[in-house]
């Protein structure tokens, strides 16, 4: 017991040092509201590389207003083109497949038709957007991923107007073991108080977390991981930012169980 703690600490560090793994970031050029063509994208990947951020999972918008715009495959090959790239231009980045799906009644179909994408394709955790304007509760399609043998990870709660003001909403869903992915620039104020403010309070909330950057360019929507995570150790301990910054995202796309993080953990 005591050597795999130890064995588990160990990795934790040696991964701390590899650098962050982010699950959710707009990075493919020319298909969403990322990068509009390569060059911007290379300099996202720069800014990602820069953020010590050493794998990204590109997760362009399905469903939702670009349903139909493109499909699992052209976001595969997006994918080999833009690592080329990365390749040639020497910029540290390993890029993997993957999308943030807004919530959509089709979305099982969808994943089992190879149309919607999975975090690194691994088809066991599905980013899953809710609308901005209206609150739609995902209870129902959350109930229906788990016999399909997928997980869903609500992306930034915090920035939603009717969750930010009523975290605990999210307990409704708790049996359906939902992950909820916090926004970097959240904890940092980068994206209002209100979702400052939520962004922390989920962390009380019982149900595995992650945090990713979702930055769609160099500008307003830069990464920051390395800021956030230095807050969250400020806060939590090292033990703390190690779960949501590094070990739940690498979790994530190795389609593993997450960790739980536990307040109170203390400094480490
Ligand atoms: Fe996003």
């Amino acid at each position: 017991m005591q050597s795999s703690g130890a064995n588990s600490m160990e990795r934790v560090r040696s991964e701390r040092e590899a650098g962050f793994t982010d699950v959710h970031c707009h990075c493919l050029p020319g298909l969403d509201d990322g990068p509009p063509d390569v060059p911007s994208a290379l300099a996202l990947c720069r800014a990602l590389a820069a953020d010590r951020i050493r794998t990204v999972v590109a997760t362009p918008h399905q469903l939702g207003r670009y349903d139909g715009l493109y499909d699992a495959g052209t976001i595969r090959q997006a994918v080999t083109q833009l690592n080329g790239l990365l390749g040639e231009a020497q910029i540290p980045v390993r890029v993997l497949p993957g999308a943030d799906v807004r919530i959509d009644e089709r979305i099982d179909d969808l994943v089992q038709s190879d149309r919607v994408l999975t975090v690194a394709d691994n088809r066991r955790y599905l980013l899953l957007e809710l609308p901005h304007e209206v609150f739609i509760d995902p209870e129902m399609l959350l109930a229906r991923l788990g016999p399909a043998g997928l997980c869903g990870v609500i992306t930034h709660p915090e920035r939603h107007m009717f969750l930010a003001e009523r975290p605990e909403y999210v307990r409704r869903w708790a049996s359906y073991r939902p992950c909820l992915q916090l926004t970097a620039g959240s904890f940092l104020g980068g994206f209002g108080r209100r979702s400052e403010r939520a962004a922390w309070a989920f962390l009380q909330e019982s149900l595995p977390l992650v945090v990713a950057t979702d930055a769609h360019d160099t500008a307003g929507r830069a990464p920051c991981m390395t800021d956030a995570y230095h807050l969250l150790s400020r806060y939590l301990g090292r033990d703390g930012a190690d779960i949501l910054c590094i070990e739940n995202p690498r979790r994530l796309v190795a389609g593993e169980d997450l960790a739980m993080l536990s307040l109170g953990m203390g400094e480490s």
